[in-house]
Protein backbone atom coordinates (compact mmCIF):
# COMPACT_ATOMS: atom_id res chain seq x y z
CA UNK A 1 0.00 0.00 0.00
CA UNK A 2 1.62 3.41 -0.82
CA UNK A 3 2.23 5.98 1.76
CA UNK A 4 -0.28 8.83 2.32
CA UNK A 5 2.50 10.96 1.13
CA UNK A 6 3.25 9.46 -2.19
CA UNK A 7 1.68 11.61 -5.20
CA UNK A 8 -0.12 13.86 -2.33
CA UNK A 9 1.31 17.32 -1.83
CA UNK A 10 3.66 16.96 1.14
CA UNK A 11 2.24 18.38 4.89
CA UNK A 12 2.83 21.96 4.92
CA UNK A 13 2.02 22.62 8.59
CA UNK A 14 4.16 20.79 10.90
CA UNK A 15 1.85 18.47 12.71
CA UNK A 16 2.83 20.26 16.24
CA UNK A 17 -0.03 22.58 15.30
CA UNK A 18 0.12 25.78 16.71
CA UNK A 19 2.68 26.51 19.55
CA UNK A 20 2.21 27.41 22.61
CA UNK A 21 2.60 30.91 21.95
CA UNK A 22 -0.08 31.39 19.07
CA UNK A 23 -2.83 29.33 21.42
CA UNK A 24 -2.36 32.21 23.65
CA UNK A 25 -2.78 34.67 20.37
CA UNK A 26 1.16 35.78 21.22
CA UNK A 27 2.60 36.41 17.74
CA UNK A 28 5.66 33.72 16.78
CA UNK A 29 6.70 37.27 15.28
CA UNK A 30 9.30 36.52 12.40
CA UNK A 31 11.96 38.92 12.46
CA UNK A 32 13.83 39.15 8.60
CA UNK A 33 17.24 40.87 10.02
CA UNK A 34 20.26 41.62 7.99
CA UNK A 35 23.48 41.22 10.07
CA UNK A 36 25.85 43.75 9.28
CA UNK A 37 27.71 43.72 6.71
CA UNK A 38 31.95 43.54 6.57
CA UNK A 39 33.17 45.19 3.40
CA UNK A 40 33.81 42.15 1.28
CA UNK A 41 31.51 39.81 3.09
CA UNK A 42 28.41 37.72 2.04
CA UNK A 43 25.43 38.14 4.42
CA UNK A 44 22.14 36.13 3.59
CA UNK A 45 19.19 37.88 5.45
CA UNK A 46 18.48 35.40 8.94
CA UNK A 47 14.88 34.55 10.22
CA UNK A 48 14.46 34.31 13.63
CA UNK A 49 11.46 32.86 15.24
CA UNK A 50 10.22 33.65 19.07
CA UNK A 51 11.67 30.85 21.16
CA UNK A 52 11.17 31.39 24.83
CA UNK A 53 10.43 28.24 26.75
CA UNK A 54 7.05 26.02 25.93
CA UNK A 55 3.87 26.13 28.22
CA UNK A 56 4.55 24.08 31.91
CA UNK A 57 1.53 21.65 29.37
CA UNK A 58 4.14 21.65 26.91
CA UNK A 59 7.28 20.62 28.50
CA UNK A 60 5.22 18.42 30.08
CA UNK A 61 4.22 16.63 27.24
CA UNK A 62 7.76 16.69 26.23
CA UNK A 63 8.94 15.00 29.11
CA UNK A 64 5.78 12.39 29.05
CA UNK A 65 6.99 11.60 25.34
CA UNK A 66 10.62 11.13 26.76
CA UNK A 67 10.10 9.26 29.83
CA UNK A 68 7.30 6.78 28.92
CA UNK A 69 9.29 5.70 25.79
CA UNK A 70 9.77 2.26 25.34
CA UNK A 71 11.55 -0.57 23.35
CA UNK A 72 7.85 -2.84 22.19
CA UNK A 73 8.57 -6.59 21.55
CA UNK A 74 5.18 -7.66 22.78
CA UNK A 75 2.57 -5.25 23.01
CA UNK A 76 1.99 -4.59 19.22
CA UNK A 77 -1.82 -4.56 18.22
CA UNK A 78 -2.81 -5.71 15.23
CA UNK A 79 -4.50 -2.83 13.95
CA UNK A 80 -3.34 -0.74 10.80
CA UNK A 81 -0.95 2.24 11.20
CA UNK A 82 -3.39 5.16 9.54
CA UNK A 83 -1.17 6.75 7.03
CA UNK A 84 -1.38 9.92 8.01
CA UNK A 85 -0.59 8.88 11.59
CA UNK A 86 2.49 7.44 9.62
CA UNK A 87 3.32 10.65 7.70
CA UNK A 88 3.45 12.41 10.80
CA UNK A 89 6.14 10.40 12.13
CA UNK A 90 8.06 10.36 9.37
CA UNK A 91 8.24 13.80 8.92
CA UNK A 92 9.02 14.11 12.82
CA UNK A 93 12.09 11.83 11.94
CA UNK A 94 12.89 13.60 8.63
CA UNK A 95 13.14 17.11 11.24
CA UNK A 96 15.92 15.43 12.82
CA UNK A 97 19.55 17.57 13.19
CA UNK A 98 21.90 16.36 10.27
CA UNK A 99 25.74 17.32 9.26
CA UNK A 100 25.74 19.68 7.13
CA UNK A 101 22.19 19.56 6.63
CA UNK A 102 23.14 16.09 4.56
CA UNK A 103 19.57 14.60 5.59
CA UNK A 104 21.11 11.40 4.87
CA UNK A 105 18.25 8.89 5.64
CA UNK A 106 16.11 7.02 4.16
CA UNK A 107 12.84 4.87 5.16
CA UNK A 108 12.03 1.87 3.79
CA UNK A 109 8.47 1.15 4.84
CA UNK A 110 7.66 -2.41 5.43
CA UNK A 111 4.29 -4.49 5.22
CA UNK A 112 4.42 -7.54 2.95
CA UNK A 113 4.53 -10.83 5.26
CA UNK A 114 6.87 -12.13 2.72
CA UNK A 115 9.83 -9.62 3.49
CA UNK A 116 8.96 -9.70 6.95
CA UNK A 117 9.23 -13.89 7.00
CA UNK A 118 12.45 -13.33 5.99
CA UNK A 119 13.85 -10.68 8.38
CA UNK A 120 12.33 -12.84 10.95
CA UNK A 121 14.41 -15.78 9.90
CA UNK A 122 17.40 -13.59 9.33
CA UNK A 123 16.91 -12.58 12.88
CA UNK A 124 16.72 -15.89 13.97
CA UNK A 125 19.94 -17.00 12.41
CA UNK A 126 21.80 -14.34 14.14
CA UNK A 127 19.70 -14.23 17.43
CA UNK A 128 21.02 -18.23 17.54
CA UNK A 129 24.78 -16.69 16.85
CA UNK A 130 24.37 -14.52 19.79
CA UNK A 131 22.89 -17.23 22.11
CA UNK A 132 26.11 -18.85 22.04
CA UNK A 133 28.22 -15.64 23.65
CA UNK A 134 26.31 -16.07 26.99
CA UNK A 135 26.42 -18.82 29.32
CA UNK A 136 24.75 -20.49 32.72
CA UNK A 137 21.96 -18.26 34.07
CA UNK A 138 22.64 -14.76 31.83
CA UNK A 139 22.19 -17.55 28.82
CA UNK A 140 19.31 -18.91 30.42
CA UNK A 141 17.85 -15.14 30.76
CA UNK A 142 19.10 -14.60 27.36
CA UNK A 143 16.74 -17.03 26.01
CA UNK A 144 13.77 -16.40 27.33
CA UNK A 145 13.47 -12.64 26.23
CA UNK A 146 11.60 -11.95 23.43
CA UNK A 147 13.88 -9.46 21.66
CA UNK A 148 11.49 -8.66 18.03
CA UNK A 149 8.03 -8.07 17.45
CA UNK A 150 8.96 -8.42 13.70
CA UNK A 151 5.90 -10.60 12.85
CA UNK A 152 3.50 -9.22 15.27
CA UNK A 153 3.90 -5.19 14.45
CA UNK A 154 1.75 -4.56 11.38
CA UNK A 155 4.62 -1.65 9.93
CA UNK A 156 8.48 -2.71 10.13
CA UNK A 157 10.60 0.53 9.00
CA UNK A 158 14.46 0.21 7.85
CA UNK A 159 16.03 3.77 8.44
CA UNK A 160 19.33 3.91 6.70
CA UNK A 161 21.99 6.11 5.73
CA UNK A 162 23.44 7.04 2.24
CA UNK A 163 26.80 7.49 3.08
CA UNK A 164 27.06 9.50 -0.50
CA UNK A 165 24.48 12.27 -0.04
CA UNK A 166 25.48 15.19 -0.45
CA UNK A 167 28.60 14.06 -2.25
CA UNK A 168 32.41 13.32 -1.00
CA UNK A 169 33.03 16.66 1.10
CA UNK A 170 30.22 17.65 3.51
CA UNK A 171 30.23 20.21 5.44
CA UNK A 172 30.69 19.22 9.37
CA UNK A 173 31.43 15.14 8.21
CA UNK A 174 35.25 16.91 6.95
CA UNK A 175 36.73 15.14 10.41
CA UNK A 176 34.17 13.06 11.32
CA UNK A 177 32.89 10.16 8.39
CA UNK A 178 30.13 9.03 11.10
CA UNK A 179 28.63 11.92 11.75
CA UNK A 180 26.26 10.67 9.13
CA UNK A 181 25.16 7.70 10.91
CA UNK A 182 24.83 9.78 13.84
CA UNK A 183 22.54 12.31 12.23
CA UNK A 184 20.72 9.13 10.82
CA UNK A 185 20.08 8.02 14.88
CA UNK A 186 18.73 11.26 15.58
CA UNK A 187 16.23 10.66 12.95
CA UNK A 188 15.11 7.35 14.41
CA UNK A 189 15.00 9.01 17.72
CA UNK A 190 12.61 11.69 16.51
CA UNK A 191 10.39 8.93 15.16
CA UNK A 192 10.27 6.96 18.48
CA UNK A 193 9.28 9.59 20.50
CA UNK A 194 6.71 10.97 17.78
CA UNK A 195 5.52 7.60 17.42
CA UNK A 196 5.07 7.69 21.61
CA UNK A 197 2.91 10.83 20.92
CA UNK A 198 0.47 9.05 18.51
CA UNK A 199 0.13 5.88 20.51
CA UNK A 200 2.23 3.53 18.64
CA UNK A 201 4.93 1.36 20.15
CA UNK A 202 8.39 1.21 18.29
CA UNK A 203 10.88 -1.83 19.17
CA UNK A 204 14.41 -1.33 17.48
CA UNK A 205 15.83 -4.76 16.58
CA UNK A 206 19.39 -5.03 15.90
CA UNK A 207 20.56 -9.10 16.18
CA UNK A 208 21.14 -9.06 12.26
CA UNK A 209 24.01 -9.91 9.95
CA UNK A 210 24.24 -6.99 8.37
CA UNK A 211 24.68 -9.14 4.63
CA UNK A 212 21.16 -10.57 5.48
CA UNK A 213 19.47 -7.35 5.70
CA UNK A 214 21.05 -6.01 2.69
CA UNK A 215 20.33 -8.84 0.58
CA UNK A 216 16.41 -8.64 1.40
CA UNK A 217 15.73 -4.76 1.27
CA UNK A 218 18.19 -4.54 -1.92
CA UNK A 219 20.54 -1.85 -0.09
CA UNK A 220 23.22 -0.49 -2.59
CA UNK A 221 26.85 -0.82 -1.46
CA UNK A 222 26.84 2.80 0.05
CA UNK A 223 23.53 2.62 2.02
CA UNK A 224 24.12 1.09 5.59
CA UNK A 225 20.39 -0.24 7.62
CA UNK A 226 21.06 1.97 10.59
CA UNK A 227 17.52 0.63 12.14
CA UNK A 228 15.16 -1.90 12.09
CA UNK A 229 11.82 -1.11 13.94
CA UNK A 230 8.79 -2.46 14.61
CA UNK A 231 5.57 -0.26 14.81
CA UNK A 232 2.47 -0.82 15.79
CA UNK A 233 -0.53 0.86 17.64
CA UNK A 234 0.02 -0.01 21.66
CA UNK A 235 -2.47 0.40 24.51
CA UNK A 236 -0.09 -0.71 27.16
CA UNK A 237 3.42 -0.10 27.39
CA UNK A 238 6.10 -1.41 30.31
CA UNK A 239 6.78 0.91 33.06
CA UNK A 240 10.45 0.49 33.18
CA UNK A 241 12.87 -1.11 30.32
CA UNK A 242 11.78 -4.60 30.13
CA UNK A 243 15.38 -5.86 30.14
CA UNK A 244 14.96 -3.88 33.76
CA UNK A 245 12.19 -5.42 34.75
CA UNK A 246 13.38 -8.80 34.03
CA UNK A 247 16.45 -8.55 35.65
CA UNK A 248 19.12 -8.23 32.86
CA UNK A 249 20.10 -4.35 33.60
CA UNK A 250 18.94 -1.38 35.81
CA UNK A 251 19.60 1.86 35.17
CA UNK A 252 22.64 3.63 35.93
CA UNK A 253 22.76 6.51 38.20
CA UNK A 254 22.43 9.69 36.34
CA UNK A 255 25.41 11.05 38.63
CA UNK A 256 27.95 8.72 38.04
CA UNK A 257 28.01 10.02 34.02
CA UNK A 258 28.31 13.54 34.51
CA UNK A 259 32.04 14.84 34.53
CA UNK A 260 33.38 18.67 34.85
CA UNK A 261 35.71 19.96 32.44
CA UNK A 262 37.35 16.55 32.34
CA UNK A 263 36.86 12.58 32.27
CA UNK A 264 36.22 11.07 35.40
CA UNK A 265 36.10 14.34 37.64
CA UNK A 266 32.89 14.69 39.60
CA UNK A 267 32.24 18.29 40.59
CA UNK A 268 29.84 19.70 43.60
CA UNK A 269 27.61 20.96 40.60
CA UNK A 270 26.99 16.96 39.56
CA UNK A 271 23.31 15.97 39.36
CA UNK A 272 23.74 13.88 42.54
CA UNK A 273 22.77 17.27 44.04
CA UNK A 274 19.65 18.83 41.75
CA UNK A 275 18.95 15.47 40.16
CA UNK A 276 14.47 15.62 39.75
CA UNK A 277 13.77 11.92 40.21
CA UNK A 278 12.98 10.47 36.60
CA UNK A 279 9.49 8.27 36.00
CA UNK A 280 11.76 5.12 34.69
C1 LIG B 1 20.76 0.77 18.92
C2 LIG B 1 19.73 -0.06 19.66
C3 LIG B 1 19.57 -1.39 19.35
C4 LIG B 1 18.63 -2.17 20.02
N1 LIG B 1 18.45 -3.48 19.65
C5 LIG B 1 17.48 -4.22 20.27
C6 LIG B 1 17.22 -5.56 19.86
O1 LIG B 1 17.82 -6.11 18.95
N2 LIG B 1 16.25 -6.23 20.50
C7 LIG B 1 15.54 -5.67 21.54
O2 LIG B 1 14.67 -6.34 22.11
N3 LIG B 1 15.76 -4.39 21.94
C8 LIG B 1 16.71 -3.66 21.32
N4 LIG B 1 16.91 -2.36 21.70
C9 LIG B 1 16.11 -1.78 22.78
C10 LIG B 1 16.86 -1.71 24.10
O3 LIG B 1 16.97 -2.98 24.66
C11 LIG B 1 16.09 -0.76 25.01
O4 LIG B 1 16.11 0.51 24.45
C12 LIG B 1 16.68 -0.69 26.42
O5 LIG B 1 16.57 -1.93 27.04
C13 LIG B 1 15.98 0.37 27.26
O6 LIG B 1 14.60 0.15 27.28
P1 LIG B 1 13.55 1.23 26.78
O7 LIG B 1 13.91 1.58 25.36
O8 LIG B 1 12.21 0.57 26.88
O9 LIG B 1 13.68 2.43 27.68
C14 LIG B 1 17.83 -1.58 21.04
C15 LIG B 1 17.99 -0.23 21.35
C16 LIG B 1 18.92 0.53 20.65
C17 LIG B 1 19.06 2.00 21.00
Amino acid sequence: MPLALAGKAPLQRKPSQKTGQEKRGLSTRTVERAAPRMEGEFHMPTRLTAAGPFSQDERDAVYRAIFTRRDVRSQFLPDPVPPEVLERVLLAAHHAPSVGFMQPWNFIVIRSRDVRHAVKDAFCRANDEAAKLFSDERLRLYSALKLEGILEAPVNICVTCDRQRGGPVVLGRTHNYDTDLYSTVCAVQNLWLAARAEGLGIGWVSIFNDADLRAILNLPEHVVPVAYLCMGKVKELHAAPELEARGWGRRLELASLVFEDSWGAQGCASPAKTEASSPA
